[in-house]
């Protein structure tokens, strides 16, 4: 579902979480003049130009635009996936885009959760070992009970040894949920979330990550196409020529 400039602008009703009502909330997220270009010479695209964002601890953002305008890019830079050509990302205070790649897995792990809209879950690993084994990695201390918890929280206690392939489309989206958000992140990615899912399960993910959100504080960073998880959200930013703009509520 494509976003409409009016859908966008409309009043919202569920925006209890406005970040004017936290103006001493620390700051979780700045990008700061962040460039991202790739291919060479002549065929140079230009993704992100002198980009600036600033996102409060506990914040719900929508990143919307249209397809090719670089949004997975941005959300793979803000989470340590990839590199900016220039500028710079902090998380929690900390400058991330300069490190090198073993140091950004690290700040990954430690910080942050990331969904994507394909899953994205080891096939040859149950669900349970899906969620327990990147803990186990980042060196948590209880991986396996805190894997199960999560997957209790997503509803699928009675699934967690069956593997990717013996799970619905939603049910394989629950356990990356689960993963993403057992460690606590103080942040949370999800790069259109619900893009493969029917409009029921959407909406079970939606609910989910709002639910989830609200229990841990966690900041959440979607990006979307969906106008029922922008509307949710205290704020919808808009990519278009490689810059973010804030939509204003009417
Ligand atoms: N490694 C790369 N090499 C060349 N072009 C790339 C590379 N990565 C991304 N692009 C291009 O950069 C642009 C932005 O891609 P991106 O995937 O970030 O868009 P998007 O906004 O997420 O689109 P969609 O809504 O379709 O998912 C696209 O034109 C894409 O083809
Ligand atoms: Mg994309």
């Amino acid at each position: 579902m494509l976003l409409s400039s009016a859908e966008i602008n409309a009043p919202k009703q569920t925006n209890t979480h406005s970040s004017s009502q936290h103006p001493t909330r620390e700051t979780v997220i700045l990008a700061t003049n962040l460039s991202k270009s790739v291919g060479s010479g002549e065929h140079i695209l230009q993704i992100l130009q002198d980009l600036q964002l600033q996102i409060q601890a506990g914040e719900r953002v929508a990143i919307v635009g249209s397809s090719g305008s670089g949004k997975s890019t941005l959300l793979g830079i803000l989470a340590g996936l990839d590199v900016p050509s220039s500028g710079l990302v902090s998380i929690q205070g900390n400058a991330f885009s300069t490190l090198d790649e073993d140091a950004r897995a690290a700040m990954r792990g430690q910080y942050m959760g990331f969904v994507f809209q394909s899953f994205q879950l080891l096939p040859t690993m149950t669900a349970l070992e899906n969620v327990m084994i990147p803990m186990q990695l980042n060196g948590h201390p209880t991986p396996l009970q805190t894997a199960q918890e999560s997957l209790a929280k997503v509803g699928l206690a009675e699934r967690m040894q069956h593997y990717p392939k013996q799970l619905s489309g939603g049910e394989q989206q629950r356990v990356a949920i689960a993963r993403a958000f057992a460690a606590k992140p103080a942040v949370l990615f999800a790069d259109e979330p619900t893009g493969n899912l029917d409009t029921a399960n959407g909406e079970k993910i939606i609910e989910l990550l709002f639910k989830l959100n609200q229990e841990n504080s966690t900041t959440l960073v979607l990006v979307t196409h969906d106008v029922r998880l922008a509307q949710r959200c205290d704020r919808v930013l808009t990519l278009q020529d490689g810059q973010l703009s804030e939509q204003a509520y009417a």
